[in-house]
């Protein structure tokens, strides 16, 4: 069956358009009578008119939905239906809805609404998904208290809230319909308890398919850890007797939040040492300490409507990161977050597809979960805790919590909170959420008779839809040091809220070292003439550990640069500073494989762009190639001896000490693996007993195009293991260079094992082929073609991932003319495929403006 093809055009939702609703809802009664193909859902909903309703019509919303019956009070509804939902004549009372409809969760490929899963029911409501699943009103504002009862012959059954027993579930709080959610079927599962601060003992489940149990520990513990965190650095409690997770396979998104009853991508929670990576236990911890938090931040208080939705994933994410900082290091979390920020925000606010962080218009809400809501959504949080202070910051968090405890709110009730708490006037702080675009800002420096003043020159981008912007208040916070490379004057954070702004610094003996915008406190692009000399004094001694490395960071996109633009050398200057790096005693390893991370080819691109000159992956790809080799030969004699310091004894664990100790040890074995051939990474995949070791090896040997026998094995002993084999599939295209990745990934469709009925094994080659600049680029076009005729087919099954996917050709604006009318014409030919979805128009569309 295809899925959504609605016979209305598509029409674009305004923000400024917003009206209450016309009917509020007491109550939800659902059953649910389960059937592959033929499910009945009846309903029971208690009406009321809205006393605030902009226009009184009584409407539902409903998506192939088969309607069997419906009533009002008992009588017959004559409900006027159409591809979209129903209207039908309602009295000025509360009234009594009832409804019988059919679905076919079988058939449904989208995964959004009521769909199986390897046999399992399970539901997908967010954003607008329940309106496959009844008719209702399905928008977050309206919010109710909802009873379900779940007929079928399947052992478990689970919905949200409290178990009432026999399939039936009632959830005392109220909540709109975005958050419902069902499962149903053979499962088992963890059980553990957690006793909140004031005493209420919580049952907590994680469900998994049999088979999956040992992988459950760790999101386990995960999610206690993030209880006890909200509790201590928010005085957040959990707030019903029960909390599940469900474990799901086929799934779009990372995890969902719906209340009481979690339901994760089971590549979001399911880990064991030897199926996982350090990285995916990261990620692992990250996602369920988000998916709780939201418990607060997202269910208890909900967004009015979806232009808010960085309402609750900006300030989810936020938290989320502070959690992380708490428990891995807050150095090393800061420079993946902001390392991630740049390669998916970054290039968004830049591109054609760049929108404010709460948009004002959207045609499908799924396309707008976006690195923008989320990740600069997040950074707006942080910049507002920077301005006002912790204590401030937390005070105003307290008061939102408290006024505006189970209603669905705006920006504007948040940010009303911090100005009652503080006194300020936020509004220009509030054009972070409306205008688009990454703020350039340029540093003019001066030092005269001890006065050292630093001239902030702020500048933001045109944005589609946006040719002027005004000026920001931008928190830059700003440490100086003297030659001798000692800290003179403690971390300052200058307010910048002019367009122009000088900040002045007196009393100084000489014209100091500047580290500015320290911990990344605002998520700008600074523009600065600064020397490689002045990087690697900065490198060498700032006290802040994140522009430490970002010192580290802006060298080595200079030395790139000059490869690229100049056909430079490597630079000797910053080859010394990698291997002072190294031999810092007093750096952490974590922090060390961060400075040898070298930026992407996204990044180098970036920074050419900036530049004024058009990139050219391939020689990108290259030069890096040579830089690599270059910083592999100049660490040479350390390699031996750092790999070995980093071996980890004993048995496997996540901790981020040892983490850590992983990702330095085969950072130098990724070094080494350039010089001996892959001798080192083959011992290493031989003797390897868990999965961090056994994929860092593998990536070693496939680099160094060796790697086929062991990537042959692999496969071997992992082919019953899924989420394995999506990590089999990812690696041979992230490590296939240049035109072979794209033939790679071509090769890799008609593998058995490939299907694009599980979003998880469409991303692992099509997300691997996007993220392989050099590959996806090549010039003979290959990667654009290959892509462009698997998003056609995705979108007649999956629209939300084909249209998620199409952002790989959001750069096209970037490139020469022969890969630019290449970028083009993929785009056209998806513009023209018949019968696509709204969601990948929408896409195609802006990205094509
Ligand atoms: N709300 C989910 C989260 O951020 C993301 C999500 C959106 C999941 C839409 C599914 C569908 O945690
Ligand atoms: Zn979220």
């Amino acid at each position: 069956m295809k899925d959504a093809s609605p016979a209305t055009p598509s029409q674009t939702i305004y923000l400024k358009d917003y009206t209450p609703p016309s009917h509020l809802v007491d109550s939800v009664e659902l059953v649910f009578k389960l059937h592959p193909t033929q499910t009945r859902v009846i309903s029971k909903i208690a009406f009321r008119p809205n006393p605030d309703a902009a226009d009184p019509t009584f409407y539902l919303h409903g998506e192939q939905l088969k309607l069997i019956r419906a009533s009002i009070d008992g009588q017959d509804a004559n409900a006027k239906v159409t591809d979209l939902g129903l209207t039908a004549q309602a009295p000025d009372a509360p009234f009594l809805w009832e409804a019988e409809v059919e679905i076919s969760p079988a058939t449904n490929t989208a995964l959004e609404g009521l769909y199986m899963s390897n046999g399992m029911y399970c539901t997908q409501c967010e954003a607008e998904g329940f309106r496959k699943i009844t008719y209702y009103p399905d928008r977050p504002d309206v919010m109710a208290v909802f009873t379900v009862k779940i007929e079928g012959e399947e052992p478990v059954k689970l919905s949200n809230g409290n178990d009432l027993g026999d399939g039936t579930w009632h959830d005392p709080h109220p909540k709109p319909a975005y958050l419902f959610a069902l499962v149903a079927g053979d499962l088992v599962n963890l059980h553990d308890t957690f006793t909140t601060r004031s005493g209420r003992k919580v049952d907590l489940n994680i469900y998994v398919r049999d088979g999956d149990l040992h992988k459950t520990p760790f999101g386990m513990d995960a999610l206690k850890r993030s209880m006890t965190w909200d509790e201590e650095v928010y005085g957040r409690e959990y707030d019903l007797d029960l909390f599940n997770i469900v474990a799901v396979d086929d799934f779009n998104m990372g995890a969902m939040e719906n209340k009481g009853l979690n339901i994760f991508n089971s590549a979001a929670v399911l880990a064991s040492p030897d199926t996982a990576t350090d990285g995916n236990f990261h990620r692992i911890e990250t996602i369920i300490a988000h998916e709780y938090f939201h418990n607060w931040t997202g269910n208890r208080i909900t967004c009015r409507d979806w232009f808010q939705l960085c309402l609750k994933e900006g300030l989810t994410v936020f938290r989320d990161q502070q959690f992380s900082g708490d428990t891995r290091g807050h150095a090393v979390e800061r420079i993946s977050d902001v390392l991630q920020l740049r390669a998916r925000q970054f290039r968004e606010d830049n591109g054609p597809l760049a929108h404010p962080v709460r948009p004002e218009s959207f045609v499908e809400i799924n396309n707008f979960y976006t690195a923008t809501v989320y990740e600069k959504g997040a950074e707006v949080i942080g910049m507002l805790k920077t301005l006002i202070g912790d204590a401030d910051y937390y005070e105003g968090c307290d008061l939102y919590f408290t006024r505006h405890d189970g209603q669905a709110c705006t920006i504007e009730d948040w940010l009303k909170c911090f100005e009652d708490v503080t006194g300020r006037d936020l509004a220009q702080f509030k054009l972070w959420y409306s205008q688009a675009g990454t703020p350039r800002v340029k540093v003019d420096e001066s030092f005269h008779d001890g006065t050292y003043t630093l001239t902030f020159i702020q500048s933001t981008p045109p944005t589609p839809g946006q040719d002027t912007k005004d000026p920001k208040v931008i928190p830059i916070a700003v440490g100086l040091l003297n030659e001798a490379g000692e800290e003179i004057h403690a971390t300052k954070v200058c307010e910048v809220t002019d367009e122009v702004h000088k900040f002045r610094f007196t009393g100084l003996e000489a014209k100091p070292v500047p580290s500015i915008n320290r911990n990344f406190s605002a998520p700008i692009i600074l523009e600065r003439d600064q020397s490689n000399a002045e990087r690697a004094f900065l490198l060498a001694h700032d006290t802040d550990p994140f522009n430490k490395w970002e010192a580290g960071r802006a060298l080595a996109r200079d030395v790139m640069v000059r490869m690229v633009t100049e056909d430079a050398t490597p630079d000797q200057a910053y080859l010394d500073a990698l291997v002072a790096v190294a031999r810092d005693d007093t750096l952490e390893p974590g922090f060390k494989a961060m400075c040898f991370s070298g930026p992407s080819n996204d990044d180098i691109q970036q920074a050419l762009v900036d530049g004024g000159v058009t990139p050219d992956p391939t020689r990108i790809f290259l030069t890096g190639q040579t830089l690599n080799l270059a910083i592999s030969q100049t660490m040479q004699d350390l390699l031996p001896r750092i790999y070995a310091e980093m071996q980890v004894d004993g048995p496997y664990s996540p901790r981020s000490e040892d983490a850590d100790r992983r990702f330095w040890g085969n950072a130098a074995l990724a070094m080494l693996s350039r010089l001996d051939g892959g001798a080192q990474a083959a011992a290493q995949y031989a003797s390897a007993d868990n999965m961090t070791q056994q994929l860092a090896a593998l990536g070693c040997l496939l680099r160094a195009e060796v790697g086929e026998a062991q990537n042959a094995a692999f496969y071997a002993q992992w082919k019953d293991d899924r989420l394995v084999i999506d990590k089999w599939f990812s690696m041979q295209v992230s490590h296939a260079k240049l035109a072979a990745a794209p033939a790679k990934a071509a090769e890799l469709t008609a593998h058995p094992d490939f299907t694009m009925a599980n979003p998880n094994r469409f991303r692992a080659v099509f997300g691997a082929l996007a993220g392989n600049s050099a590959g996806f680029h090549e010039p003979g076009g290959s990667g654009y073609a290959l892509l462009a005729d698997w998003l056609i087919k995705l979108d007649a099954k999956n629209p939300q991932i084909a249209a998620r996917m199409s952002t790989a050709f959001e750069t096209w604006p970037r490139y020469d003319a022969d890969r630019q009318g290449m970028m083009r014409e993929a785009l056209t030919r998806i513009q023209a495929a018949p019968g696509l979805s709204p969601d990948l128009s929408e896409m195609v569309n802006r990205i094509l403006a």
